[in-house]
């Protein structure tokens, strides 16, 4: 993992995911958006390319997008595919799959997803299947896409019996992360991208914990170059634990640190009443306290991870109503089971974890009694 910086005025950041030959670049940046086209003919020969987007995200950067692209040579296509979690679909795939047919694009075409992490899932996988694999770019245009999952090489879509079961992983070519999109997204899903931040902080790095208690407010602002050096931070955390494991099939699971209880508060509620972050809010919180609670950390580590979670204005208390036994039951369905127990990731420390094996019915038993704490 190399940070460099690049030869122009702006403060540029281009980290290196080091896969071999799946190396990429993350450009960061203010504005990198219309630089687009200029770091894809880096890396291609200009020619068709196709834009995955939304309505949402497109009212807003699709035109600078296309623009950008043609000053650089390119002919893009452009797909829109209607806005939400449900469009991450089967569905969707086809459509994407049919328009590019029908173009006809060829195997040296990039799909470029422009949107939040629904569009960078549903277009990774539709460019690691289609015609076999063609060259795959991501824009992030959220907060949890920028820090999370644009990075890493998981893409894949949803099937009705659940979330997130059919994908490949398939690493982008480049990633260019523009900052100064996040001034159009709503503050409610900035806040639930900000908690996988806060989780790299917690789990890997106290020093960026320290800086987001210290400039809560300031990132909240959307302050640009803040957000730039908070984004380029959890980038490169994430590319080094990606590098480490790419498959997760051991050290990438630190990564799930609250989604064990998150994932289970999401279902239990029907993907309705919480956005993924907000759940995961909730089950940062429990690990901290599940932590506490076995001896792993102290009290005051738990005490400053809720303090700045609440600080965010986030729910931090499992939803009252959860039966122990509904908990229980969504937690081991997660995928993270072996054995009867699930691996779990606790805080030693800030910036330290470690794995413990724990049941469901434990993780059950204190999530319901911690509801009934906050009453
Ligand atoms: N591949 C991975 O490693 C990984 C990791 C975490 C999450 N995910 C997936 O990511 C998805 C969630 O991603 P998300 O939180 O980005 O949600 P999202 O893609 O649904 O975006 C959230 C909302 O913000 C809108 N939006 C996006 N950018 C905007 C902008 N700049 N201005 C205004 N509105 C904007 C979207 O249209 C949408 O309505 C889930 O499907 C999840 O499974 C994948
Ligand atoms: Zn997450």
């Amino acid at each position: 993992m190399a940070a460099t910086k690049l030869p122009v005025s702006r403060p540029t950041e281009v980290l290196t995911v080091e896969l071999g030959e799946r190396s990429y670049s993350i450009v960061i940046d203010a504005g990198s958006l219309d630089d687009l086209g200029t770091l894809l003919a880096e890396r291609c020969q200009p020619q068709r390319c196709a834009v995955v987007t939304n309505p949402t995200v497109g009212k807003h950067y699709l035109d600078r997008t296309l623009a950008a692209l043609q000053a650089a040579g390119f002919t893009p296509l452009t797909v829109e595919i209607p806005d939400g979690e449900q469009f991450k679909s089967f569905a969707s795939l086809t459509s994407i799959y049919d328009r590019l047919l029908t173009a006809k694009l060829d195997r040296s075409a990039p799909l470029i997803a422009l949107g939040g992490g629904v569009i960078g899932d549903l277009t990774g996988f539709a460019a690691a299947t289609y015609l076999r694999g063609v060259p795959f770019v991501q824009v992030p245009t959220t907060l949890l896409a920028q820090v999370d999952s644009s990075v890493g090489g998981k893409t894949g879509v949803n099937h009705p019996l659940g979330k997130n079961l059919i994908g490949a992983f398939y690493q982008p070519s480049l990633v260019v992360i523009d900052v100064t999109t996040l001034s159009t997204l709503p503050r409610r899903e900035l806040v639930a991208g900000l908690v996988e931040v806060i989780k790299y902080g917690v789990i890997l790095d106290a020093e960026l914990f320290a800086l987001l208690e210290r400039d809560l407010e300031r990132l909240l602002g959307r302050d640009e170059s803040l957000l730039t050096q908070i984004v380029s931070r959890c980038c490169s955390l994430k590319a080094a634990v990606v590098q480490r494991d790419e498959r997760e099939q051991d050290y990438r699971s630190i990564l799930n640190f609250g989604h064990t209880l998150g994932h289970a508060v999401e279902a239990l509620t029907d993907y309705k009443r919480y956005l993924h972050g907000e759940a995961v809010a909730i089950g940062m919180v429990f690990a901290a306290r599940l932590s506490r609670a076995r001896g792993l950390c102290s009290d005051e580590t738990e005490k400053r991870i809720v303090r700045l979670l609440e600080r965010a204005g986030l729910a931090v208390d499992v939803p009252h109503g959860l039966s122990s036994a509904d908990i229980a039951a969504a937690v081991a369905g997660d995928k993270k089971v072996s054995g009867g127990k699930i691996k779990f990731v606790c805080v030693e420390d800030l910036g330290r974890t470690r794995f413990e094996l724990v049941t469901s019915q434990e993780i059950a038993r204190l999530a319901v009694h911690r509801g009934a704490d906050s009453e």
